[in-house]
């Protein structure tokens, strides 16, 4: 048995983990693993791809990122933004079902968020034998309730809000941090309550600016010296619209909502308020223990799904087990927070405001 893996998409950590769970786990049943280089794109001809093997994947399960590249652009695009769908061109799907032929390759798993498994789908759907694995820092896939990446992006948000408490401490200002996470509001609402935010703004909770400026303000007459407001990029006023950054190439991408409620803050309620943009930052680096066991779990259940012929499945986790679902359960719609989610009560419990 001869496999092929693929990463695709925005990279996260725990990443090389499932490559390690792949690889020693192939390696035991005597299989062979071939890792494609950027994502779909070292499908294309001539193929880009390195062999993996214990030698290769030794010591890589802490490393931050893909040792094989990934992409979120190129010839594979099967899904244009929040619920568009578009197809891969059938020369495309003929060049990549090419090299699997060439390089006698049984099955490919993926490893992607709702883009790449949407993808993923596709190429099951025109005959080829596919394993789906759920990445996303966002924590959007439905069908899973996690995804590796997100507890180390959750890590990055309360890392930032310890930080930004003692400086907000010091000069009695409100601090805005702007996190990732699409149109989910996950990140912003696990970091939020784990690093001590006292205003979470969330896409599925569209916000009122008075609402913001009064709980500003009640910590004020409260007698507490900083306000810390975490903003998911996703994020919208009521009757407002989300915020997008347009970049020359045509592309608009989430963000500067951070900067408008720093400014919107500041004009309502006087206060010396500032914003920080936590970004890439969210992506990067070591992944937590979390990370690390879950990807090394969902590597080595892809393995087990190839070896029953459970092809057109994805790796899923529910209820503390890792199991699997059919792709087409995790892609064309996206996981969001449930305004009356237990997470959201809890925070309202203990006096966090999400602005509504
Ligand atoms: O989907 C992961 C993610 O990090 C989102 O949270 C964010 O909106 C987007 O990717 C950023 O994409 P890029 O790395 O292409 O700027």
């Amino acid at each position: 048995m001869r496999i092929g893996i693929v990463t695709c998409g925005g990279d996260c950590p725990g990443l090389n983990a499932v490559l390690r769970g792949v690889t020693k786990a192939a390696e035991k049943l005597g299989w062979q693993v071939i890792g494609f280089l950027d994502g779909f794109e070292g499908l294309l001809p001539p193929a880009q791809y390195m062999v993996l093997d214990h030698t290769r994947t030794h010591g890589i399960m802490q490393q931050g990122g893909t040792i094989l590249g990934t992409t979120s652009r190129g010839h594979f695009i099967a899904k244009v933004g929040a619920g568009e769908k578009a197809q891969v061109p059938a020369e495309i799907i003929e060049k990549a079902r090419r090299t699997i032929g060439d390089l006698e390759i049984d099955c490919l798993i993926v490893v992607g968020g709702d883009g790449s498994l949407t993808t993923a789908l596709q190429l099951q759907e025109t005959g080829f034998s596919i394993i789906g694995v759920p990445k996303t820092i966002d924590n959007d896939l439905e069908a899973t309730s996690m995804t590796f990446g997100f507890d180390s992006a959750v890590a990055c948000v309360a890392d930032s809000l310890d930080r930004l408490h003692s400086t907000a401490m010091s000069h009695k200002r409100v601090m805005v941090l702007e996190v990732m996470g699409r149109h989910a509001g996950w990140i912003a609402l696990f970091g939020g309550i784990v690093g001590g935010a006292d205003i979470i703004l969330l896409p599925e909770i569209p916000f009122e600016w008075e609402k913001v400026a009064q709980a500003v303000r009640r910590r004020d007459a409260a007698g507490y010296k900083c306000t810390l407001i975490v903003v998911a990029e996703g994020a919208k006023p009521k009757d407002g619209q989300q915020s997008y950054h347009h970049n020359a190439d045509g592309e608009h991408r989430l963000g500067g909502i951070g900067e408008i409620v720093t400014a919107e803050v500041a004009g309502r309620t006087g206060k010396e308020s500032r914003c920080c943009v936590l970004g890439h930052l969210q992506r990067g680096g070591t992944p937590t223990t979390t990370d690390r066991l879950l990807g090394t779990q969902f590597g080595t259940k892809a393995v087990e799904l190839i070896a029953e012929g459970k092809f057109g499945s994805m790796v899923s986790y529910q209820n503390n087990e890792v199991l699997d679902v059919p792709i087409a359960d995790a892609v064309y719609r996206l996981k969001l927070v449930d305004p009356n989610h237990q997470l959201v009560k809890t925070a309202r419990k203990i006096g966090i405001s999400f602005g509504d």
